[in-house]
């Protein structure tokens, strides 16, 4: 029978042979963050649409364009998180966790939801790590964050990337920006597409995101925000730079840096790829949002933080060939013919996953010949066969399926003897990968 139906455009199954990745890139997240003092939160995968309205801004393409937004029974406009921070800081604002003991340090690893056209590492359903730092306002927030993407991709081994740095500055000397962008693009009203026209008025640097060859030409002459910044926003830039510098974390001044969501404030970045085959590609960006906490209902918290592609993160060290711990390889598969044997198998395989190993056993009930070619494609590294001799004799043969050495081993404390073997393996193989 045909499949009924296939995953939806834009949306990927991450299948047996892959999670392990996942699992990595995000445990490395999460661990690394750990270490800069975060404590992963889990939120929603919907909220109220008017915290992305709100939050996100509703002149940005996330919001106007870009998200699965539908009403439930109630009634209710609801949103899937098109991106981790609005939500996260809702949390954290419900929670009280914004009251004291600041800097509030955050961290997630989940999916997000955007309506955009399918592309290489562009998904409809995507999966970001992120952190949130509440409650920091000093260039040194700015700076930790930014070492701490740095550090991610440096326990990743992920390397050919660059950190594009910028200041939007402060909504006192934006003002004075946006009214100098709004002039320049005024003067070219004819050659601006229909949704840029709309901008213009409204939030004119969102033009700067415009994919319209004809708006991006004009967006590349027009006037740039570091022109603009007033004393306190220049020092603070200064701040992020000085402390990149003495870390040692190279960067890039990018002044056309701009980030496609409202909420920023001061220091943004990209972190961008500059693998030949993904140049130009974000692996995630983030930045400073000091007013977000206050036009959520919170009180005044400079905030920032930063969201990353894990998708992303993973296209750019397929391409590097950087290692990816695989998963621990099934140690013992217990082939078994024969109601007895099966019952002493399970027995066996329990003792061992209890002292922490992993085993299989068959359980279909196939011929020895297939069980052991299906040992053989799961990596099995060691097999036992039990059948009506072996229980009779309580004595088994254990293959090594690399080496193919057998040897004849007492089932009598089996779990025991075998955990010995498996252990001095690892502790030989582990010196191995030290020298
Ligand atoms: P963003 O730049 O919109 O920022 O997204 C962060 C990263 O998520 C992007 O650089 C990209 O790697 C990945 N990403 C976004 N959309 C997609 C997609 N459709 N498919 C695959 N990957 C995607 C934010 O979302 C902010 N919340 C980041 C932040 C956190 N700023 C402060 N705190």
């Amino acid at each position: 029978m045909p499949l009924i139906t296939k995953a939806v455009r834009g949306t990927r199954d991450v299948l047996p042979g892959e999670s392990h990745e996942y699992q990595y890139i995000e445990r490395v997240a999460l661990e690394t963050a750990q270490n800069f003092g975060y404590k992963e939160v889990r939120v929603p995968v919907f909220e109220h649409t008017e915290l992305f309205e709100r939050g996100v801004g509703d002149t940005t393409d996330v919001v106007q364009k870009e998200m699965y937004t539908f009403f439930d029974k109630g009634g209710r406009s609801i949103t899937l998180r098109p991106e981790g921070t609005a939500g996260v800081a809702r949390a954290c604002l419900e929670h009280g966790l914004l009251g004291d003991a600041l800097p509030q340090k955050v961290c997630y690893a989940f999916t997000c939801y955007r309506y955009d056209k399918p592309q290489a590492g562009r998904y409809r359903e995507y999966t970001t790590f992120g952190v949130e730092c509440f409650g920091a306002a000093p260039p040194a927030a700015d700076a930790e964050v930014i070492a701490l993407a740095a550090e991610y991709f440096s326990a990743l081994s992920l390397t050919n990337y660059r950190i594009e740095l910028n200041s939007i500055g402060c909504p006192e000397c934006r003002k004075v920006y946006l009214d100098n962008l709004r002039a320049y693009f005024s003067a070219h009203t004819g050659e601006l597409c229909e949704t840029c026209l709309g901008r213009l008025d409204k939030n004119p640097m969102r033009i700067l995101d415009c994919k319209s060859p004809v708006c991006a030409a004009l967006a590349a002459k027009s006037p740039v925000v570091t022109d603009f910044l007033c004393g306190d926003c220049k020092a603070h830039f200064e701040g992020v730079q000085a402390l990149l510098k003495a870390m040692e974390i190279p960067f890039a001044l990018n002044p056309r840096v701009v980030r496609g969501l409202d909420y920023y404030t001061r220091t943004v970045f990209e972190l961008v790829s500059e693998l030949p085959k993904l140049e130009g590609l974000a692996l995630g960006g983030g930045g400073r949002y000091d007013g977000l906490i206050e036009e959520l209902g919170g009180p005044h918290t400079p905030s920032l933080g930063f969201g990353l592609g894990l998708e992303r993160v993973l296209l750019q060290l397929h391409e590097l060939e950087a290692p990816i711990p695989e998963p621990e390889p099934c140690a013992l598969y217990i082939a078994n013919r024969g109601d007895e044997a099966l019952t002493r198998a399970a027995q066996l395989a329990n003792e061992l996953r209890a002292e922490g190993l992993p085993a299989q056993m068959d359980i279909t009930g196939r011929s020895l010949k297939a069980q052991m070619k299906y040992a053989d494609k799961l990596g099995a590294r060691f097999t036992l066969v039990l059948g009506e001799e072996e229980l009779q004799t309580r004595c088994a043969r254990l293959k090594d399926m690399v080496t193919g050495m057998e040897e004849p081993l007492g089932l009598d404390g089996f779990a025991d003897t075998f955990a010995q073997i498996w252990f001095r393996l690892a502790e030989e193989k582990m010196l191995a990968e030290v020298s």
